[in-house]
């Protein structure tokens, strides 16, 4: 049983304790589709999303993911807040503390601002991204996505193309997937992938057809503009030649390979447009499991609380 009260990294999750995730969200993504199955196992906690960067997917997943499970879920609103004020983290951590809030869902542009947060307040802080450390739950339904189609992980051949070095969602699954067996290659051009990644335990590469090959599962990643001090390529359209797939690309991966994306997809730089709508894609179906992850996160570190003194 998940036994911690927050939720930072993959890097420090067991390999049952993810297992365990992906088993409760599968029974969470029932309540999705139907209301009538949704309860209370919240008990009316407050929820609190603290977002620094900005956020579709993860914010508002979370969002709802806490109302179908009974919370009460509100959101800071970063910008609006006394943060612009400048007031530190952890004195707004600390006053969110004192109205009785349980979860603090944290994407802040600082690695390790969520450990800061969470060795601060009582809350349990689920890390919705930090910085080019870690975003644990977009890896946690990245890899529900795949168990739900290919069964498990040993020995699938994971490739995830794009700005490598910027990526938390590149490091998150790397931990994960290296520790349930899949075998995984971080592949891009030389500026946004770097050879130290090999001691996550993964191939390292910019030759991207020979990364293809066989591949089980493409996932693509975001060119991070706002992160580059300088342009890593001459332009985009350079970029997409050479490091985009398009169907010719894809070819080089198994007929059947999984093509995945966490979004916002650049469309035309690193997957082209038919590629993102085309039969392989799960990108929606990622989507949809990120609320089922995250419910069955809130879950479960609702019911590690309520088993210690808090
Ligand atoms: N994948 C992801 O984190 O998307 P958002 O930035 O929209 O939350």
């Amino acid at each position: 049983m998940l036994k911690r009260k927050d939720l930072l990294g993959l890097r420090d999750l067991g390999r049952d304790e993810i297992i365990e995730i992906l088993d409760t969200a599968k029974e969470m993504k029932k309540k999705i589709d139907n209301p009538a199955l949704r309860d209370c196992t919240l008990g009316k906690s407050s929820i609190i999303t603290l977002f620094y960067e900005n956020s579709t997917r993860t914010r508002m997943s979370f969002m709802l993911a806490g109302s179908y499970l009974g919370g009460i879920v509100q959101d800071l609103g970063v910008a609006a807040s006394s943060v612009s004020k400048g007031e530190s983290l952890i004195d707004t951590g600390l006053n969110l503390d004192k109205m009785g809030v349980r979860f603090m869902i944290m994407r802040h542009q600082m690695t390790g601002a969520a450990a800061v947060l969470a060795r601060n307040v009582n809350a349990s802080v689920i890390n919705a991204g930090d910085g080019t450390n870690e975003h644990p739950t977009q890896a946690l339904l990245d890899m529900y996505t795949i168990r739900d189609y290919l069964g498990g992980f040993e020995g699938l051949k994971v490739v995830i193309l794009g700005d490598i070095s910027h990526s938390r969602v590149a490091r998150s699954n790397a931990f994960g997937l290296v520790k349930l067996g899949a075998e995984v290659t971080l592949a891009g051009p030389s500026t946004l992938v770097s050879g130290s990644m090999k001691s996550l335990g993964v191939n390292v590469t910019s030759d991207i057809k020979g990364a293809l090959a066989d591949a089980d599962v493409v996932m693509g990643l975001r060119v991070q503009f706002e992160r580059q001090k300088n342009m890593p390529f001459p332009n985009t359209r350079e970029y997409s030649t050479l490091y985009g797939i398009n169907s010719s690309m894809l070819n080089y991966a198994k007929k059947d390979a999984l093509v995945m994306h966490p979004g916002p997809v650049n469309r035309g730089v690193e997957f082209a447009s038919d590629i993102i709508d085309g039969p392989n894609s799960v990108i929606n179906i990622q989507v949809k499991n990120g609320v089922a992850v995250r419910m069955a996160i809130l879950k479960l570190l609702y019911e590690a609380g309520a088993s210690t003194d808090r």
